[in-house]
């Protein structure tokens, strides 16, 4: 069994390697990394047919029914979408929230071709997702949040639910720039679903999504009652505004056009804006400065989507001498080893201020994958990743709960046997 869903996952890898090929040829034709990438979109492409999904569970997509009035659309003008599924028994009033990832468009080409996907359209969304791995309600599978309320918050808008229609032209491109309407008008809906009633709750996001968490848990917290135990989790976010491996500031440059593109300033921290560039202030290592709500980071130490798309863009490595190591974490040579590894120190420089702060908890194994709490796979299970012999759902756990305090930093690359690397080959 264990190994059937190996292959899946390994399936579900080449897809998106397919995927990723698609876009780049797509990028070629435009101009250099004016299109994003869809790192982790469609978890629901995985066919599970094997026995492990008898306490599979597919839950249908409900479409935001105050979002005409409140002008929250989609990047094509579509309504926004989440997937609901009721808590039971303990955890009838606790509730976890988790919103997808998928990339950013930076650019009136890249938004219009996103327009077209599930990113941009409600018109293109699956009509039921799997709920596996953090939203899974199978104990086995999910030992602290099976019976909680859970939704699955869809991610359409392209800019990490902080775009601002200001922004949006008006010159037939026809484009809408909603992103944080579209927060507020799923708070709104979710509140009215009981959320305004959470004992406990915790909003958690990956990849685009993990940075929308990111940007959005101070506001969270304050919607809900003061004795509302409320913290945070972001998986696979923690995007460095590092130099690639040609020496440019790639994703600094791509920030600055999603930034300028959507007009996302507004969402941003103020004392961070007031203080610097506001694309700067888009990445994690300055969001987190101002969070004042205990916040959890899963990341891999060797994130495959930062690899591929910060570390060693396709652009900044002409020849494709990157293309063996970026596929596959064990046929990089000992040089490009060196680089991963400071690439990994930047991650863990950039986190030793939090390693402090008690509120705060991680886990940051060495492997190379992107987004792993929503697949059972690596969220919990006798073969899933673990530090000190701790899945992440049991780190969460033992945080989110007070059981206490988590800070797993892995050993560096390869002392981890427990990983799931992709091989994207
Ligand atoms: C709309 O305006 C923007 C910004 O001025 C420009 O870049 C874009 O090409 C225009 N689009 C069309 C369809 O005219
Ligand atoms: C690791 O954890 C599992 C389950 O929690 C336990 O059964 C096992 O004995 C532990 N192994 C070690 C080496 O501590």
């Amino acid at each position: 069994m264990a190994n059937s869903r190996l292959g899946e996952l390994t399936q579900w890898s080449i897809k998106r390697t397919k995927k990723n090929l698609a876009v780049v040829a797509v990028c070629l034709i435009l101009i250099i990394f004016s299109c994003s990438l869809l790192p982790d979109s469609s978890p629901s492409s995985i066919k599970h047919t094997d026995p492990l999904t008898l306490h599979s569970d597919y839950v249908d997509l409900t479409l935001l029914r105050n979002a005409k009035h409140k002008g929250a659309f989609c990047l094509d003008g579509s309504l926004p979408g989440y997937h609901f599924k009721k808590g039971f028994g303990s955890g009838s009033n606790n509730w976890l929230l988790h919103i997808e990832g998928g990339g950013w468009c930076d650019t009136i080409a890249s938004c219009s071709l996103r327009k077209a996907t599930a990113l941009g359209s409600s018109d293109h969304m699956e009509r039921q997702v799997l709920f596996s791995g953090i939203l899974s309600n199978d104990p086995m599978q999910n030992p602290d949040f099976y019976t909680w309320n859970k939704v699955k918050i869809r991610y359409c808008d392209g800019a990490s639910f902080s775009g601002h229609p200001e922004s949006e032209f008006h010159n037939g491109t026809n484009l809408f720039f909603r992103g944080q309407l579209i927060w507020e008008a799923l708070m709104e809906e979710l509140l009215s679903l009981g959320l305004s009633n959470a004992k406990q709750a915790l909003l958690s996001g990956c990849s685009a999504g993990g940075l929308a968490t990111m940007i959005h848990c101070d506001d969270f917290g304050e919607l809900l009652p003061k004795d509302t135990t409320v913290k945070c989790l972001a998986d696979a976010s923690f995007f460095l505004d590092e130099k690639d491996v040609s020496g440019m500031l790639t994703m600094r440059s791509f920030y600055q056009n999603v930034v300028q593109l959507q007009g996302l300033a507004k969402s941003l921290p103020k004392d961070c804006v007031a203080k610097m560039k506001s694309s700067e202030c888009l990445f994690p290592k300055e969001i987190i400065k101002s969070i004042k709500t205990p916040f959890f980071l899963v990341n891999p130490a060797y994130d495959s989507w930062q690899i591929l798309n910060v570390l060693a863009p396709a652009a900044s490595d002409p020849h494709g001498n990157w293309l063996r190591c970026k596929n596959n974490i064990h046929n990089c040579n000992p040089s490009e080893m060196v680089i991963l590894q400071g690439f990994r120190n930047s991650l863990l420089n950039a986190l030793s201020d939090f390693e402090k702060n008690k509120e705060w908890g991680m886990f940051i194994n060495s492997c190379f994958i992107h987004c792993q709490t929503w697949l059972t796979e690596t969220w919990h299970g006798p073969n899933s990743p673990k530090i000190d012999n701790k899945s992440i759902a049991e780190s969460v756990g033992d945080w989110y709960f007070d059981r206490e305090t988590v800070k797993r930093i892995d050993c560096p690359f390869p002392c981890n046997p427990s990983c799931f690397n992709q091989n994207l080959a």
